[in-house]
């Protein structure tokens, strides 16, 4: 059989429907684990861990030795291209990445050539976990998408508005562009290597799609994802991509139809009416349950849970979170989702 025949999720991505959505859950491996904290603490730093493939492995298939998860996600994050482009990153224990944040002659500074090579342990992640997968596993592959990632490399850490970068994008518009075709080129080349390693589906994760007027939605997200998913079907013809635009609200079918994703990431706050509305039926989905009705879990969960379900039962549905799961969330909610969207 071949490998779409056998693995449900990548089928779905590619537009098939399945008799029960195949589940995977964002950022699945996690601190919500007693187990990755462990594998935690013996790494040393969180890049460490990214980068040792050994334990990259290891914390990769944690979640699936636990739940019936349709997929591995690969474990990594989307600041390492900052990283391997020569930016500052680290990641402090209760504040999240710390990036040095770029300036004008910063942008200047960033080097590509040597990215893929330091981006390396990675790849070799991506090629255990292939051989280590049974074979009707989905391994998803993933990058951050250019606008999420130069929120991070502009502003130097998360933040909820990003109006360092919305701010830069409008007032250094040359640089601006030359940072986004450094962060396009460079994705191109990483997603291309993480399917030649192995990788069945890989995801952009847009996560800060959200605050920006149409013109810069179009210049700062639409257009960059454009220009991977274009850039990446020249290198692997057909590439299965998952699009994730969070917050992508009323620019949601214009994100879908110029990028060409296969398959396009619910965030929980788009009501699912307004996607049977606005995306054509043959357009795949996946989403979108609110990572905090897993925390609290019990009837509520169990009930919105059913109305996605329901809700696309007439497309190729992957059933997920809106958003990645958080750190409070009880393991027995998440074996008690899994074993809803499994067995009903
Ligand atoms: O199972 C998986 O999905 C693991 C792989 C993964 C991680 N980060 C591991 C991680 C993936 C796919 C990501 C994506 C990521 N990273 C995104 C996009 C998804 C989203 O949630 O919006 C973003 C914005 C980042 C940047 C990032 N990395 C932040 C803001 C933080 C700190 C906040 C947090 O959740 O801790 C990280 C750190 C990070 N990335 C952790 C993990 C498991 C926690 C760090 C630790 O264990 O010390």
């Amino acid at each position: 059989m071949s490998p779409v025949a056998q693995r449900k999720l990548l089928a779905t991505v590619l537009g098939d429907r399945q008799d029960r959505p195949p589940v995977w859950i964002m950022r699945q491996a996690g601190r919500y684990l007693p187990e990755y904290r462990e594998t935690r603490k013996q790494a040393g730093t969180f890049l460490d861990l990214c980068y040792t493939p050994e334990l990259a492995v290891e914390v990769t298939m944690q979640p699936l030795r636990r739940f019936d998860l349709d997929a591995a996600i690969l474990f990594s994050d989307i600041l390492v291209i900052p990283d391997a482009l020569g930016q500052s990153v680290r990641f402090e224990v209760g504040e999240g990445p710390i990036l040095e944040p770029l300036d004008v002659a910063g942008i200047d500074r960033l080097d590509r050539s040597r990215a893929l090579e330091h981006l390396q342990p990675v790849l070799e992640t991506v090629r255990r976990l292939r051989a280590a997968l049974p074979m009707d596993k989905t391994l998803i592959g993933f990058c951050g998408a250019p606008w999420t990632v130069a929120t991070y490399m502009l502003n130097g850490r998360g933040s909820s508005d990003q109006w360092t970068a919305r701010r830069f994008a409008l007032e250094h518009p040359e640089a601006f562009d030359k940072l986004i075709d450094i962060l396009v080129e460079t994705s191109i080349d990483y997603l291309a290597a993480q399917f030649e390693a192995g990788a069945d589906v890989v995801q952009l994760f847009e996560s800060w799609a959200l605050n920006l007027d149409e013109t810069s939605f179009g210049r700062q997200v639409i257009e960059p994802n454009r220009r991977i998913v274009e850039g990446l079907r020249k290198r692997i013809p057909n590439a299965p991509i998952i699009g994730f635009p969070r917050g992508a609200a009323g620019n949601l079918e214009r994100f879908a139809r110029i990028t060409g994703v296969n398959a396009l990431g619910i965030d929980y706050s788009t009501p699912r009416d307004f996607v049977t509305a606005n995306l054509p039926r043959t357009l795949p989905v996946q989403g979108n349950l609110d990572p905090l009705r897993l925390v609290v879990g019990g009837e509520g969960m169990e009930k919105e849970v059913r109305q996605i379900i329901e809700a696309w039962s007439d497309r190729p549905h992957i059933f997920n979170l809106g958003h990645g799961i958080v750190p409070d969330t009880p393991i027995a909610h998440v074996e008690r989702l899994i074993e809803l969207v499994k067995r009903g």
